[in-house]
């Protein structure tokens, strides 16, 4: 059996090692594709492996496809919107993403950026503290529950929204539950985005969501660009000239936003939220696992498709 690591954003050498001891030990053999630039050496790269770990990789229907012996590809993080799920799925081929695994990665990076934000990006005028202020965390997951955790520790004022969750999980976490989407961008100055991309979120963070946010209001996304209605973005940031935006994900409209709002807006060049080698040691390997597990042993505890 072939395993296949595809990482256009490779691992940190300590995790594809992991990765690769894992692999070896059950008897594999470890196959290393990383920095390709084109799709043809994916495509090359998938025609006989029997399992693939990548990152946020495409991994579309052509892909899919060209990997005949497929039976599992395992995204090392938590977002699986780069994997046609369908096409899996009539492909017989087994999805999974590694939940948690790099959430406090990406939680952390949340607050470095809010923090960037409000140091007005560190370029020496006077700025403002996160102690005290009201932070909306907008979904409750993996790492919307690693910001509540940080957050108290800077002594903020803890809310969430999360449609999937009762109120009474939110609050139990000494987090304030909010009723609906509006409310917590009405209530909170900072609001931090862990939404999934999917068909319901993609373009929902738009003009009306945003201009309900109280003054000096701060967003950060290290979500997921989609989830941004871009151009409400930029009419939002014309209009609100408090308004910072932050985002981890650089967004299409990136030149545009840097020119008109040099001094409230930033992107991170490379999406750098899972981009530590904890994150790449615990995803990696909890991904290779989950791949040796499922072919020796049918375990399919983490798949996301049918
Ligand atoms: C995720 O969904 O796990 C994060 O967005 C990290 O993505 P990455 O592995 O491409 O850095």
């Amino acid at each position: 059996m072939k395993v296949l690591i595809a990482t256009d954003k490779p691992f940190a050498a300590e995790a594809v090692n992991g990765i690769r001891k894992e692999v070896e030990s059950a008897g594999y053999e470890l196959v290393l594709l990383e920095k390709y630039t084109e799709k043809k050496q994916l495509l090359d790269a998938v025609a006989d492996v029997d399992a693939a770990i990548i990152r946020s990789d495409i991994f579309d229907k052509e892909v899919l496809n060209a990997g005949k012996n497929l039976k599992i590809v395992v995204r090392a993080g938590a977002g699986y919107d780069n994997i046609d799920l369908e096409a899996a799925t009539a492909n017989k081929i087994c999805v999974m993403n590694t939940p948690g695994q790099n959430a406090n990665a990406v939680a952390e990076l949340a607050f470095g950026m809010a923090i960037y934000a409000i140091r007005n990006f560190f370029n020496g005028t006077s700025g403002i503290e996160l102690g005290g202020k009201k932070l909306g965390i907008h979904a409750y997951g993996n790492v919307g529950r690693n910001v509540a955790r940080i957050a108290k520790g800077f002594n903020m004022e803890v809310y969430a929204f999360d449609p999937y969750l009762s109120a009474e999980a939110i609050e139990k976490e000494g987090v304030k539950a909010v009723s609906s989407v509006e409310e917590l961008y009405s209530t909170c100055q900072f609001v931090s985005l862990h939404i999934p991309a999917t068909a319901e979120t993609k373009n929902s963070i738009n003009y009306d969501l945003l201009s309900k946010m109280p003054k000096k209001a701060v967003l950060i996304n290290t979500a997921r660009k989609e989830v941004i209605n871009e151009a409400d973005m930029v009419k939002l940031m014309t209009e609100r000239t408090d308004f910072k935006y932050v985002t981890d994900i650089m967004p299409g409209n990136n030149a545009e936003l840097a020119e008109k709002f040099a001094d409230r807006y930033f992107s991170t060049p490379k999406k750098a939220g899972a981009q530590t080698a904890e994150a790449n040691i615990n995803a990696g390997i909890a991904a290779a696992k989950q791949i040796v597990d499922f072919l020796k042993n049918g375990n399919e505890r983490f798949r996301v498709n049918k």
